[in-house]
């Protein structure tokens, strides 16, 4: 797993396509580079952060060269609230088709951030840990059968 790194990035002008600004080269190299991609966002006001859509829309561009197409990918989320990011799961997800990325589609997992979830040293608590690991395996299984 390697993260990206998505702060640095212009905000995207659709004038730069001809000259896009090396943050935005080395996210695509990067993309470009993977086996598969691992979107994990909050929810922000029953969306995505505009700072992801914002790398989303770097990536894409310019039209015909999208970094996107054809890698497959896992969506998960967390945050305090109950549904766990669950709207800005399924807005993500409809970026992504556009994009022509393959999601995961089952399990979802959507998870709300409340005590235990954590444990002190920071790994997965005992009761999501199992829950967890079984998305993370069929993840993994996701990206190898798009692999091969
Ligand atoms: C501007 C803003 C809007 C948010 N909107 C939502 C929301 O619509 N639904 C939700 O469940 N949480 C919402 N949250 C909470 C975030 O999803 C997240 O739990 C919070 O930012 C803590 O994340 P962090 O620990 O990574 O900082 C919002 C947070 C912020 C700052």
């Amino acid at each position: 797993m390697q993260e990206v790194q998505i702060g640095d990035l212009p905000l995207y002008n659709q004038d730069d396509d001809a000259s896009q600004a090396s943050s935005v080269k080395w996210l695509k190299a990067e993309i470009a580079a993977s086996q598969g991609l691992l979107f994990v966002t909050p929810e922000y006001n029953r969306s995505i952060p505009g700072v992801l859509k914002n790398a989303i829309d770097n990536g894409s561009r310019p039209y015909g060269q999208s970094a996107w197409a054809g890698k497959p990918a896992g969506v998960i989320g967390i945050s305090i609230g109950a549904i766990g990011t669950a709207v800005a799961q399924q807005h993500l997800r409809t970026i992504l088709a556009y994009l022509d990325v393959p999601t995961l589609g089952q399990p979802e997992a959507f998870i709300q951030a409340k005590d235990g979830l954590f444990e002190a040293d920071g790994s997965i608590g005992a009761t999501s840990r199992k829950f967890l690991q079984g998305w993370m395996d069929r993840y993994v299984a996701w990206i190898k059968q798009h692999a091969a």
